[in-house]
């Protein structure tokens, strides 16, 4: 008989009385993970911007990276002879991968999808053609050594109208899953997790998150949302796949990251999300606050001698003024740095206020005065 721990504990603390909001913590290979959390997005294994120190001096506890990038660039060979990636980079804490397939099929136009899998051109330019299997990127996520790894999925938008291609990608999904769970070496200290994919079809999403609860695995994710449908239709869709998953296992909500979303689809009882948003818009000069953004580049902000927020208590907020950021947005890259450490913290601030309102019963006080202040003029 194994004593092995598991490498993933969740116990949920607290839950919201009026809706299905809860609060729990995650406990893994390299630390606890409190939830509903927020996972900044450092694709290449560097989050654009922030050092590993500064990410813990945040009190980051989990950040996502790529396989696709890391697959290519340093590749597997640098990565297994570097111990992983932990190592890598030296961060300590917990790390999850994005199995790969999505970010090709977003990013490059060039990608194939056939049943053994996304087929790109490589990204070097060269005629040389790659391609991702389930089985390789596994191996990848397996060299690379995060907490939770992603399976890899077949994503349809949801603004799709290909109803034949939506099915399909929904039910090779379910394959890829098992051929994942096959190539899976590391199962006692990295967690797989399936995919829930279905877009906006009912009964197809319902029939993939009953699918992937019959294989023994300790969370799951819903994907392919947040691609161009109303919010309606997507909060919708949140709602219908928690309903369906099991309470006691984590649901992780892929590409999520606006504020409003994550406020929503905590009241849906989504306890993970991860985003490029917050990252990708300070290196526009965007700084996240909680009536919306501020665009640091306009002129408006050139004589204002406030800090972005003052409630905000990171380091960009305690020591530079608006009219400062606003003087380097467009001169120096050092404005990148000093907005991402705001944005990385607002993101990390609300979902504490989340938390915290979850265990105090609050929630939905909390959700109605949060939906006040980025909506002042709405009756
Ligand atoms: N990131 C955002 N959405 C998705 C998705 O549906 N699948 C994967 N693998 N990653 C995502
Ligand atoms: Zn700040």
């Amino acid at each position: 008989m194994s004593t092995k721990r598991s490498p993933l504990i969740f116990n949920v603390l607290a839950e919201c009385a009026t809706s299905k909001a809860r609060t729990g913590k995650m406990i893994l290979p390299h630390g606890e993970v409190n939830t509903p959390v927020f996972m900044p997005v450092g694709t290449q294994g560097t989050l654009k911007g922030l050092l590993t120190e500064q990410l813990e001096k945040l009190d980051l506890q989990i950040m996502l990276s790529n396989t696709y990038h890391l697959g290519i660039k340093p590749g597997v060979e640098v990565l297994k002879k570097a111990g992983g990636l932990h190592k890598f980079m030296n961060w300590n804490r917990c790390l999850l991968t994005d199995s790969g397939g999505f970010q090709m099929v977003s990013l490059l136009k060039l990608a194939e999808i056939t049943e053994d899998g996304v087929k790109f051109e490589s990204l070097n330019d060269q005629k040389s053609e790659i391609v991702l299997t389930p089985e390789h990127s596994i191996e990848i996520q397996n060299t690379i050594g995060a907490d939770i790894i992603m399976q890899l999925d077949d994503v349809v938008k949801t603004t799709s109208p290909d109803n034949a291609r939506i099915e399909e990608a929904m039910f090779r999904t379910t394959r890829w899953l098992d051929r994942c769970l096959m190539a899976h070496k590391r199962n006692d200290d990295q967690n797989i997790f399936p995919i829930v994919q279905g877009t906006l079809n009912k009964e197809l999403r319902t029939a993939s998150a009953k699918a992937h609860m019959e294989r023994d695995v300790r969370g799951f994710a819903i994907g392919g949302l947040s691609g161009g449908e109303s919010k309606d239709d997507f909060w919708r869709m949140v709602h219908l796949s928690t309903n369906i998953l099991p309470k006691n296992k984590p649901r992780y909500l892929m590409g999520v990251g606006f504020a409003v979303d994550l406020v929503v689809c905590c009241a849906l009882g989504v306890d993970m999300f991860d985003c490029v948003f917050p990252t990708r818009t300070a290196r526009f000069g965007c700084a996240l606050v909680m009536t919306g953004q501020l665009n640091l580049k306009q002129k408006t902000y050139k004589l204002d001698l406030n800090p972005i927020d003052k409630e905000c208590d990171c380091s960009t907020c305690q020591t530079y003024t608006r009219a400062y950021l606003h003087q380097i947005a467009t001169i120096h890259p050092v404005s990148c740095h000093l907005l991402t450490v705001h944005n990385v913290a607002f993101q990390l601030r609300l979902m504490k206020n989340i938390r915290d309102n979850i265990v105090a019963n609050t929630y939905p006080q909390f959700v109605q005065n949060f939906m006040y202040n980025l909506y002042p003029n709405q009756n």
